[in-house]
C-alpha cells in the first residue's frame, strides 16, 4: 500500500510542471487530522512539493509524511523554526484554533502565503492582527472555508444574487447535532479557544453573509453555554480520554446562539450546537419582500444544504413553493481538492483570495460579538478596528 502511494506519487512529480512553470514549495504547519486532508489534495497536485512540515509533538510530522509517502521533508519542532530555515511559496497551516494567529503572522511576515483552516481565530484581535500581517505583507491569506466550493452552497449566493429575493431583511441560520461533540484538541480553552461556535458556528455565518454580501455586523446579543460537554453522561470517550476526563477537559461552549443586526438592515438570528435535546435547531430561511429560501439543515452540521431548498413566493396572486434540488458536482474533485487548488491558483495568477481575510473578519466579529455580550449578559455593539 505504501508503495504504491509512493510510486503515485513519484510519477506524477515526473509529470510536466503544468502551471507555475515550477513546482511551489508547500510546507504544513500543524500534522493533525485536518493536515490529512491537505496531505490527500496536495498528492495529486504535480505542481506542488511538500518541502517542510512542523509539529509541536515529536516525531509526528516524520510519521504524518511518511504515511504519505513525501520524500525529502525537512522536519521542524514548530512553525517558526520551519519559516526561518525554509524559502517557501505557501504554507497550510493546520493547528488548532488557539494556534491559527501567530503561525500565520510569523508566516506572513516571511513572505510566505498562507491557507488557514477555519475558524479564522479565536478573538476578534487575533483576527485584525492577522489582516494587518496580511497588509503590510502583501501576501495572499485564504481562510478554509471549504463549504465555498460546494455547487450547493453557491446556489444560495446565486439565488440571492438574481434579485429573487428582493431585498433580504431578515436571516435564520445555525445548526447543530443532537449529539456530536468532537474531542482531543477541539474541547479545551487552551487549544481550541472556543467551542461549537467556532468550530461548525463559523460555516452557518459564512453560508448566508456570502450569500448576501458579507454585511457588516453593528450589534450582536449573544449566549452561550457547555451543559452537555462538561456532563460525564453526555460527553464522549476517545482512544487517551474516559467521558468523565473529557467533561472535565471541557472547557468550550457546546451551544450558542446570537442575534445580530447587520449592515443595509438585516437582521441575523442564530444558534449552533454540538448537542442539545433536539434533532435540529432549526432549518436556514432567507426572508426577502420578493420571496423567502429554506435550506435545509443536516445531521451533522458541517456546512452544506441538507435537501432540496424551497423557494416561496407570489405569482399572479397565487402562493407558490418552487422546489430546488441537490445539484451535482461534476468537477470530479472534493472540496478540500477545490478549496487547496483555489488558494494555489489565486498565488499562480495573483487573483485574490478566494475566501478573503476582509469577510471573514466580520465572521470572526460575530463569534467573538457573541462571546463578550454572553459574558456581560447584554447586547454590545461591535467595533472592528482599521486594519
Ligand atoms: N475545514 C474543515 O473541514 C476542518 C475539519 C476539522 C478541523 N478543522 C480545523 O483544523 C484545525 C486543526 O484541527 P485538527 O483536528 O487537525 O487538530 P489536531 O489537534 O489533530 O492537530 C493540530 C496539530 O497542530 C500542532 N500544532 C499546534 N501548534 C503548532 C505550532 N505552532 N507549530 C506546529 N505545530 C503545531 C499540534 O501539535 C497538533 O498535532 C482546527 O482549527 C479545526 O477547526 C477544519
Amino acid at each position: 500500500m505504501g508503495d504504491t502511494v509512493l510510486s503515485q506519487f513519484t510519477q506524477a512529480f515526473d509529470e510536466e510542471k503544468k502551471i507555475s512553470g515550477r513546482k511551489l514549495k508547500v510546507g504544513i504547519i500543524g500534522c493533525g487530522w485536518i493536515a490529512e486532508a491537505h496531505a490527500e489534495s496536495y498528492k495529486e497536485m504535480d505542481d506542488v512539493e511538500i518541502v517542510a512540515a512542523a509539529d509541536l509533538i515529536p516525531g509526528k510530522a516524520e510519521a504524518f509524511c511518511a504515511r504519505y509517502g513525501f520524500e525529502g521533508v525537512h522536519f521542524y519542532p514548530s512553525h517558526k523554526e520551519m519559516l526561518d530555515s525554509e524559502k517557501l511559496d505557501a504554507v497550510s497551516v493546520c493547528t488548532y484554533n488557539a494556534q491559527h494567529a501567530a503561525p500565520t503572522i510569523y508566516a506572513l511576515d516571511h513572505g510566505v502565503n498562507v491557507l488557514l483552516e477555519k475558524p479564522f481565530t479565536v478573538t476578534l484581535d487575533e483576527a485584525v492582527e492577522v489582516c494587518r500581517a496580511e497588509k503590510r505583507s502583501g501576501k495572499l491569506l485564504s481562510i478554509g472555508f471549504q463549504p465555498r466550493c460546494d455547487v450547493n452552497m453557491q446556489m444560495i449566493k446565486k439565488i440571492v444574487e438574481s434579485g429573487a429575493l428582493g431585498k433580504v431583511y431578515y436571516i435564520q441560520t445555525g445548526g447543530g447535532r443532537r449529539r456530536g461533540i468532537p474531542n482531543s484538541t477541539f474541547i479545551e480553552k487552551g487549544t481550541a479557544g472556543i467551542g461549537a461556535l467556532g468550530d461548525i458556528g463559523c460555516y452557518s455565518l459564512d453560508m448566508v453573509l456570502n450569500a448576501v454580501g458579507y454585511p457588516k455586523p453593528l450589534t450582536v446579543s449573544g449566549y452561550k453555554s457547555a451543559y452537555f460537554g462538561t456532563n460525564p453522561e453526555y460527553a464522549t470517550p476517545d482512544r487517551f480520554h474516559t467521558a468523565e476526563e473529557n467533561a472535565a477537559r471541557f472547557g468550550v461552549d457546546d451551544f450558542a446562539a446570537g442575534f445580530i443586526r447587520l449592515e443595509n438592515d438585516i437582521i441575523l438570528d442564530f444558534r449552533i450546537s454540538w448537542a442539545m435535546h433536539m434533532d435540529t435547531p432549526g432549518d436556514t430561511i432567507i426572508l426577502g419582500t420578493k420571496a423567502g429560501l429554506r435550506i435545509p439543515s443536516t445531521d451533522c452540521w458541517n456546512g452544506s444544504v441538507g435537501g432540496e431548498m424551497t423557494l416561496y413566493h407570489d405569482l399572479a396572486g397565487v402562493r407558490m413553493e418552487e422546489k430546488i434540488p441537490i445539484l451535482k458536482d461534476k468537477s470530479g474533485h472534493g472540496l478540500f481538492y477545490k478549496k487547496i487548488r483555489g488558494f494555489l491558483d489565486a498565488i499562480i495568477d495573483g487573483t485574490p483570495a478566494p475566501v478573503p481575510s476582509s469577510q471573514i473578519l466580520y465572521n470572526q466579529a460575530i463569534i467573538d460579538g457573541i462571546c463578550k455580550s454572553a459574558e456581560l449578559g447584554h447586547e454590545i455593539e461591535i467595533r472592528i478596528p482599521e486594519i
